[in-house]
């Protein structure tokens, strides 16, 4: 294997869901630079399903993977000499969307002489913020907001996580997305209740900020639980649907919205505080939310906090942060992970190591 630590310039693909993504990206100097990064959303396909439906999206990924790879490659002006690392994510996620991504790395790998590097995708959304001007410096907290994850972890290293809260059931994104369906609007949900927000009152309907109790009682500070939520939603459609001719729909999409950024902020900025840490962090899907955005900025700031957040466009699926995350990695003095690793749906984050093993975890 040819393995050049003077030139770091990665080949990085994701697909554990529903976008096929490829990039290529160079670390220089210790400065990331981003040559090249294209994304083939699916969502139009698996909106038709209101889901990701997995079967189509293995079979998307692979359609997509080899122009994706082509046309990165031209848009960087580079051939395969010109890459030193292979990246793909492999957990978690869909197993056979993981494979389809998994398997084009590990043989472009083997065909080109280069190492190839496994990422647990959280990992990928936790570097995205460093593909912004403003990289925050360690240790500090981050806020991971995705469609399959809400949790709250404090980073103070490259692959040192302790995760300090989390979801007890749906994910932030999830909501947005359950949420959108009750309110008949497209998938994913998210950007469609942002849009229909923007004429409604944030404040016109009182929704709960959902707790987790605690057995021995009290309430875990910094879990966080959507379900509830989502129920109140739900009767209070079917309350407005006895009394009114037309549902208030974007009141009802901007009074979720509103609630659903109120209890991230005021979670985040409370385990922030317990834990004496001054940066904050916000990456995944949801923090592309304007509205959350635009809260966590101004108590972030009355807060005397100071607040990264990953750039809108790598928010939601992108192989950028996957190459961002494999050359951190490899800055640690990880040179590849085994060529037989497989892929997993679930690995928490704080495993992430065992990807660089000799032996497989899988
Ligand atoms: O990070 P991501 O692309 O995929 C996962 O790793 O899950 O996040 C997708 C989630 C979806 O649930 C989507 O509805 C949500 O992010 N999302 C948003 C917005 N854009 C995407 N949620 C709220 N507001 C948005 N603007
Ligand atoms: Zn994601």
């Amino acid at each position: 294997m040819r393995y050049n630590p003077n030139v770091q310039t990665v080949l990085s693909l994701e697909t554990s869901c529903d976008e096929s993504a490829a990039a290529i990206l160079r670390l220089e100097g210790g400065k990331l630079q981003l040559l090249a990064s294209f994304i083939a959303s699916q969502a139009d396909t698996h909106a038709q399903w209101g889901g990701v439906v997995p079967e189509m999206a293995s079979r998307m990924h692979l359609e997509a993977l080899p122009c994706l790879i082509r046309d990165s490659l031209l848009e960087a002006d580079l051939d395969m000499n010109g890459i030193d690392l292979i990246a793909s994510t492999v957990a978690p996620g869909l197993n056979g969307a993981l494979m389809v991504g998994s398997i084009t790395a590990r043989t472009l790998s083997l065909l080109h002489r280069v190492p190839f590097l496994g990422i647990h995708h959280l990992e990928g959304h936790l570097a995205s913020v460093f593909l912004s001007d403003n990289s925050p410096t360690f240790p500090y907290l981050v806020l991971l907001v995705s469609g399959g994850h809400t949790e709250l972890i404090y980073v103070s290293g490259i692959g040192k996580y302790k995760l300090m809260g989390r979801s007890h059931d749906d994910a932030a994104g999830e909501a947005f997305d359950k949420v959108a369906r009750l309110l008949d609007l497209g998938y994913p949900g998210g950007p469609e209740i942002q849009k229909c927000a923007l004429n409604g009152n944030p404040f016109k309907f009182s929704l709960p900020k959902g707790r987790v109790s605690r057995p021995e009682g009290g309430f875990y500070p910094y879990d966080f639980s959507f379900s509830g939520l989502k129920t109140a939603m739900l009767r209070l459609v079917q309350s407005l649907e006895k009394k009114e001719a037309e549902l208030p729909v974007p009141d009802l999409a901007a009074s979720f919205e509103q609630i659903v950024a109120e209890v991230l902020v005021e979670r985040s900025l409370k385990c922030a505080h317990d834990l004496g840490v001054n940066t904050l962090v916000m990456v995944g899907g949801v923090a592309s939310n304007l509205r959350l955005r635009d809260l966590m900025q101004t108590r972030a700031y009355e807060s005397s906090i100071s607040l990264h957040l990953a750039p809108q466009p790598f928010c939601t699926d992108n192989a950028a942060m996957i190459g961002a995350a494999a050359l951190f990695r490899l800055e640690c003095g990880v040179t590849a992970s085994p060529i037989d690793l497989g892929v997993s749906a679930r690995l928490p984050l704080e495993k992430a190591d065992c990807l660089y093993q000799k032996q497989a975890p899988f």
